[in-house]
């Protein structure tokens, strides 16, 4: 329950260890008074009685303060909220009612017919923020509708950290000095985007496992726009929401409402490994569906086969994947219409008849019979041309009037804000599910959007917001109607990756990018904000196939992939006895330490940097160690790896080695992996005894 002052003005949230609080002015201004270590309500009084300060006339003393910046009157920093109705654009609220309950906290405001209401919620130290917009008035235009804006503290020297990527190289971690201006990170392709993870972190002094780290994360999976604004003053403040653009989100008629996405805020004091390791706590605990249940080992058949696919080929590669101790198989894209190629057949979701004669049934029992689980691949919001589909219905797909329909990867975006679309991928993907004993579904999504136009629609620009909602919902009603199955967001690899698809989905497709090297470099970035419960990671052919040709050996393959939800794509009709016989005991290894990957706290001992690279997961008395050696130099001996989260009092006993080693030693002066040469890898099990 926050507290709250007697005059009901100031309010506080406290987590386990940080503090959030907020001051209402008689001018009806909310201003954001702290935001880091616990404090109590006198300290936030404290605090609320601080002049402003005296700033007028070129500058106000409300921007940089205020916890939602409305456009209008004396603010001059990006607003949060832009509407606009027939008589006026702007906001001048007032304050109404605030309620606080549990964990959370609303504070309503009103202008008219607009009813604002700000939303708290405090997960263990992470602030979730959303608004809601209600309208009971003549119709108002949402422009511009954040989730939150996040203020913070007066310090110098601000760094910002971010997660930027494009297709094949996602998630790479930046950080550089913030200076004056804004710096804008988002995505105006409608979906989250492999250019940016919506997730930035700022930090003063922090290293991995020191100093004090703000981190903002936003739920949504379309379009979105982060802003970091050091202000005139250096002050800070970081908006976000959905949309990119301040062009007009929707429109509000009497009665209608809009409930902005999750926008989430973390203050650590342990630097970026203890941010990272909350972020994880917080998703696996508030986010993920069933995130205590550990992920199966699957295959998955992309890459082996493409869209060569044949039921008896499919069978032939599910044999051998059992045989390896794979627990879910998943046919990929090229089981459906007629998907020989990626010309035709997008938006026919049902079996190819010369490819699989009897249906996917057969094929699911064959696989569930070598006791594995079942999983279909299917990009639900897109169409091909050629298809009979679209064949169908030419005005389903997003599209101008008059104006070229612009294909990627040979397809068109399906206008998902149309009742029709949604109801019509409701009922097949409902069929698809019951016509066969699916238990995984991987939904891509492989185009941005080019030609968002609606031509029968008044306001067509809702189509953006719309989109999204109806992904969730249909990813919703899924879900309920077949509890049993388990859904993969995927879009070209890491496309859609955001707290708000991982609230609904049960893991994430990290990369098309299989390169075992590549990969520690873009699972460095993901794990920054993501745990490894979600992130998928598989082991492919070497020479790698889809991007670089490099040679590495399933050693090394593995040990990359492990470190995440181990997967397996490589062509197994053409691994050696040998190679299967290897990475069986890879996949054995695997569900040993799953546990402690997929639950355990993450500590990242050294980055990939070029030389020696290492994680650790620790759970409970058991903690493990992933470490590569990108390349050996000068024949330098590697460095020891000192190990994190141990209990130096304590004794470990190592599995592979069985040396017992003491936690004071392993905390301070460390343990080798026996790394050397180029591309090795080495896993290290160690328990307490
Ligand atoms: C893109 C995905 O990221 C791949 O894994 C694969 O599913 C292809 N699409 C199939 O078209």
């Amino acid at each position: 329950m926050p507290d709250i002052s007697e005059d009901g003005r100031t309010w506080l949230l406290t987590g386990p260890t940080s503090g959030y609080a907020i001051h209402l002015t008689d001018d009806h201004e909310l201003l954001h008074l702290h935001w880091g270590p616990r404090i109590t309500l006198a300290d936030a009084e404290a605090l609320a009685v601080r002049p402003l300060p005296d700033y007028w006339p070129f500058e106000s003393p409300l921007d940089g303060r205020e916890e939602y910046p409305v456009e209008g009157g004396p603010r001059f920093a990006r607003p949060a909220l832009s509407v606009r109705t027939q008589e006026r654009r702007g906001t001048e609220w007032r304050f109404e009612a605030y309620e606080a309950e549990d964990d959370a906290l609303r504070l309503r405001f009103r202008d008219g017919g607009l009813a604002v209401t700000l939303h708290y919620r405090m997960r263990d130290d992470v602030v979730e923020r959303w608004a809601t917009l209600d309208n009971d008035g003549p119709e108002v235009e949402l422009l511009r509708a954040d989730s939150a804006t996040w203020t913070l503290p007066d310090r110098d020297g601000w760094r910002l950290s971010q997660l930027h990527g494009r297709w094949a190289a996602e998630s790479r971690l930046v950080r550089s000095d913030l200076t004056y201006g804004e710096k804008v990170i988002g995505s105006r392709r409608g979906h989250t985007g492999h250019q940016h993870l919506p997730w930035v972190a700022l930090d003063t002094d922090a290293t991995e496992e020191r100093g004090e780290v703000y981190g903002c994360a936003l739920g949504w999976s379309g379009s979105w726009r982060i802003a970091v604004a050091q202000l005139p003053d250096a002050r800070v403040q970081i908006t976000g929401g959905a949309g990119y653009d301040d062009s007009g989100l929707l429109r509000l008629a009497a009665g209608e409402s809009f409930t902005t996405p999750v926008f989430a805020g973390l203050w650590s004091d342990g630097g970026y490994g203890g941010a990272s390791r909350a972020w994880h706590a917080y998703q696996r605990m508030y986010v993920i569906p069933d995130a205590g249940e550990d992920r199966p080992v699957l295959f998955n058949s992309w890459e082996a086969t493409e869209f060569d696919i044949s039921e008896e080929q499919q069978r032939a590669l599910a044999r051998r994947a059992a045989d390896m101790g794979v627990e879910l198989f998943v046919v990929d894209d090229g089981w459906f219409g007629a998907r020989t190629s990626d010309r035709a057949g997008l938006g026919d979701w049902t079996p190819n008849p010369d490819r699989f004669p009897g249906g996917l049934k057969p094929l699911a029992d064959h696989v569930h019979g070598l006791g594995m689980r079942f999983g279909i691949w299917v990009e639900p919001e897109m169409v091909n041309p050629d298809s009979d589909l679209y064949r169908a219905h030419p005005d389903w797909v997003q599209h101008q009037t008059g104006r070229k329909r612009v294909e990627f990867r040979n397809q068109l975006v399906l206008n998902l804000a149309r009742d029709d679309v949604r109801d019509y991928l409701w009922e097949r993907l409902d069929a698809l599910l019951s016509s066969a004993p699916i238990d995984y579904v991987k939904w891509d999504f492989n185009r941005c959007f080019t030609d968002a136009g609606w031509p029968e629609e008044a306001y067509p620009q809702r189509l953006w917001v719309d989109h999204v909602r109806s992904l969730y919902a249909l990813l919703d009603r899924l879900r309920g109607a077949h509890p049993g199955v388990d859904f993969e967001s995927c879009s070209g690899g890491g496309g859609r990756i955001d707290l708000g698809v991982m609230s609904r989905t049960d893991q994430v497709w990290t990369s098309d990018n299989t390169d075992p090297l590549d990969r520690l470099a873009i699972q460095h970035g993901f794990s920054q904000i993501h745990p490894a419960r979600v992130m998928a990671a598989w082991v492919t052919d070497s020479p790698n196939t889809q991007l670089n040709g490099r040679v590495s050996t399933l050693r090394f393959r593995f040990v990359s992939a492990m470190a995440g939800v181990l997967g397996v794509g490589g062509d197994l009709t053409k691994w050696t006895d040998d190679e299967l016989a290897e990475a069986r005991k890879w996949v054995s290894l695997y569900k040993e330490i799953r546990p402690l990957v997929q639950r355990g706290d993450l500590y990242r001992l050294r980055p990939p940097q070029g030389g020696p690279s290492a994680v650790q997961y620790v759970l409970g008395g058991e903690t493990v160690v992933l470490a590569w050696l990108e390349a050996q130099h000068y024949g330098e001996p590697v460095p020891a790896l000192r190990l994190r989260g141990l209990d130096p009092t304590a004794s470990y006993e190592c599995r592979e080695t069985g040396e017992v080693h003491r936690g004071a030693v392993l905390l301070h002066h460390g343990v080798r992996a026996g790394l050397s040469g180029d591309l090795d890898a080495a896993v290290l099990q160690l328990r307490r005894i």
